[in-house]
């Protein structure tokens, strides 16, 4: 993937690389940027200087981007299953969470601007979500109570492990300023507890962790920009996973998918009631969530 060859040049940037000739044309390292026209033969003379490292990194790390702002297009999905499900509470199982942070969907506070917002006001990660079109996306009525949360991944990311985080910030790209102050500020609260993100891969693992979710919750599964790197095999093994749960509850699976063949992501909904699957498009967004064009009538 050429993002991972991208992010661990920015890695070694970030981790000590400031004084490089190439520094200069990153955002992040330095306060004046250089033309990036002029970037290449510098970017290939640092590639072929640190080849070695460039390797161990593209060879052992995986494209993990953690990005909160995907939460502001789950957000009115979630509510379509909420509204079916009543007060119950609700336990969030993430597929491909990465650090876990959109587990914590519920901290942030969301704005789709013209005064639509959501979400606790004083919470320090503030999401800003532009509409486009002319629906406008129904909220949740309040904030359901969470009584579960658990996250699943091939590789989790501590939150409390420093390089990790450098990793994640090196994924992000150098000229996204409000997209890295956000990311700070969602790592500086997902600190405040230990998240459970169990290390495996969801194929296997999900069953068993959504038999953890206590009775009486409602299980809202997610993922975002996971089923890419997926096999058409194993998204049908997800899917006979999730199919084979909702013989025993009602769940519901709220997701960004982008497949080579659309434009944009869109946000899928499917919720088993009564083991019925009713599968929905809601929306189109941009893949890091800055904008929601919402589609649904529900
Ligand atoms: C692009 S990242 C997205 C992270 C997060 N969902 C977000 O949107 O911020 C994809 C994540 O899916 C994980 N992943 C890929 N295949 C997986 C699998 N079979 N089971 C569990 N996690 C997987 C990767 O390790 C990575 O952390």
């Amino acid at each position: 993937m050429p993002n991972l060859l991208f992010a661990a040049v920015h890695y070694l940037l970030l981790a000590g690389g400031g004084e490089e000739p190439l520094a200069r044309f990153y955002a992040d390292v330095t306060p004046r940027v250089s033309d990036p026209e002029s970037a290449y033969p510098l970017f290939r003379e640092f590639c072929l200087r640190h080849s070695d490292a460039i390797r161990g990194l593209v060879n052992n790390r995986l494209v993990q981007t953690n990005e909160v702002s995907r939460c502001s297009a789950l957000l009115p999905a979630f509510a379509i299953a909420l509204r079916r499900q009543g007060k119950r509470s609700i336990g969030l199982v993430e597929i491909g969470a990465s650090a876990g942070l959109n587990l914590l969907w519920d901290r942030y506070h969301y704005d789709y601007g013209a005064g639509l917002t959501f979400g606790p006001s004083d919470s320090s990660v503030r999401l800003h979500c532009r509409l486009k079109g002319r629906n406008i996306p129904r909220l949740p009525d309040t904030m359901p109570a969470v009584s579960a949360r658990v996250g699943i991944d091939l590789n989790p990311i501590d939150v409390f492990d420093d390089d990790s985080i450098l990793w994640l910030k090196a994924l992000i790209w150098p000229e996204h300023e409000s997209r890295r102050r956000t990311f700070a500020a969602a790592v500086a609260l997902a600190r405040r507890r230990r998240l459970d993100v169990v290390r495996g891969d969801a194929c296997d693992g999900l069953a068993g962790i959504l038999r953890t979710i206590p009775g009486d919750a409602f299980p809202c599964v997610f993922h975002t920009m996971v089923m890419n790197q997926l096999s058409p095999d194993s998204q049908q093994r997800l899917d006979d996973v999730l199919t084979s749960e909702a013989k025993h509850r009602d769940l519901a699976v709220a997701s960004i998918v982008w497949t080579p063949k659309e434009q944009t992501p869109r946000v899928l909904l499917t919720q088993f009631h009564n083991g019925g699957p009713d599968r929905a498009v809601l929306a189109r967004c941009s893949p890091h969530g800055e904008w929601l064009e919402w589609l649904s009538s529900a």
